[in-house]
């Protein structure tokens, strides 16, 4: 009799550590971070954006330092090893050691969200993006001979970054289902910039400014070059950003009373 007893006592005490089981392995996806502003995904979309505006906010001095324990870069500053551009024919100049600042310093212009395609066009005010490097100078600027090497500046301010970020929903290796970014593209607008180049023609001041004035007068054959080299940049840093911040978190974490079945189509929204 007392097998009898015992039988059900051990299936329960199965079930129960079963359980338990079953729960920490659901459980085992971190915790939401206090650097994370979570949206309630049932609110209406306009609440909803306007929340993802904030957590975006929120999100802006992490962006600077980077997280650590997520592996978060700092974005401040940017480095890109080596750029060449040829804003002429007959003109070469490249730039080397590049550190761009400022990046993290933005202000949402406006946000669109689309939960259902997870499709967010996203517009940034970037106030002054500015580039610090080591310029190597060669050729002709307007007829004249220039030639030279010393240190970059340039000052790009009232910057509009348009973004078109593009998610996916995957199901990882545990069956839990994620989110990834698949394609993140930027164009920037520049509202002005400034090139200020030291030490052409081996320091000659009186050249050298006739030569900054030039190329401050003829910008927009630079900033052709610059910018799109510019927009690659910021948008992998971004995205890379961004994938490393969803990564640790399942999709019910990120977008929590996503309703799912609204239409009975699983996926669609009115
Ligand atoms: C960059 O340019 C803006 C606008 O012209 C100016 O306000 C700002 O002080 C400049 N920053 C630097 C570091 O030169
Ligand atoms: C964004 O990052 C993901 C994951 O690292 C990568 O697969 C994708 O190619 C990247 N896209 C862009 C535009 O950088």
């Amino acid at each position: 009799m007392s097998q009898w007893k015992m039988a059900p006592t051990k299936a329960t005490f199965t079930a129960i550590l079963l359980a338990v089981a079953t729960i920490s392995a659901a459980t085992a996806l971190e915790e939401i971070p206090k650097f994370l502003q979570i949206c309630d995904a049932s609110m209406e979309t306009e609440k909803f954006e306007q929340c993802a505006i904030e957590s975006i906010s929120k999100l802006q001095p992490y962006l600077q330092t980077g997280v650590e324990k997520y592996n978060i870069p700092s974005l401040e500053p940017l480095k890109l090893k080596r750029l060449k551009f040829n804003p002429a024919t007959g003109l070469r100049m490249q730039a080397k050691n590049l550190n761009i600042y400022q990046a993290s310093n933005f202000k949402i212009n406006k946000l669109k969200f689309n939960l259902d395609n997870l499709h967010l066009q996203l517009d940034v005010f970037l106030p002054n993006i500015l580039i610090e490097a080591q310029y190597d100078i060669n050729g002709k600027i307007l007829l004249l001979p220039v030639y030279g090497s010393g240190n970059l500046h340039v000052n790009a301010s009232n910057c509009i970054g348009a973004c078109t970020i593009q998610g996916k929903r995957y199901t990882d290796s545990e069956g839990v289902e994620k989110v990834h970014i698949s394609e993140f593209g930027m164009k920037i607008t520049v509202g002005k910039a400034t090139f200020k180049i030291d030490n052409l023609f081996n320091g000659d001041k009186v050249l050298g400014d006739i030569i900054n004035s030039a190329i401050n007068n003829n910008l927009d054959l630079f900033l052709i070059e610059l910018l799109p080299l510019l927009e690659d940049v910021l948008s992998n840093a971004f995205n890379h950003t961004a994938n490393k911040i969803v990564e640790h978190f399942s999709f019910a974490q990120l977008f929590p009373n996503y309703p799912e079945n609204r239409t009975g189509s699983g996926r669609l929204r009115q």
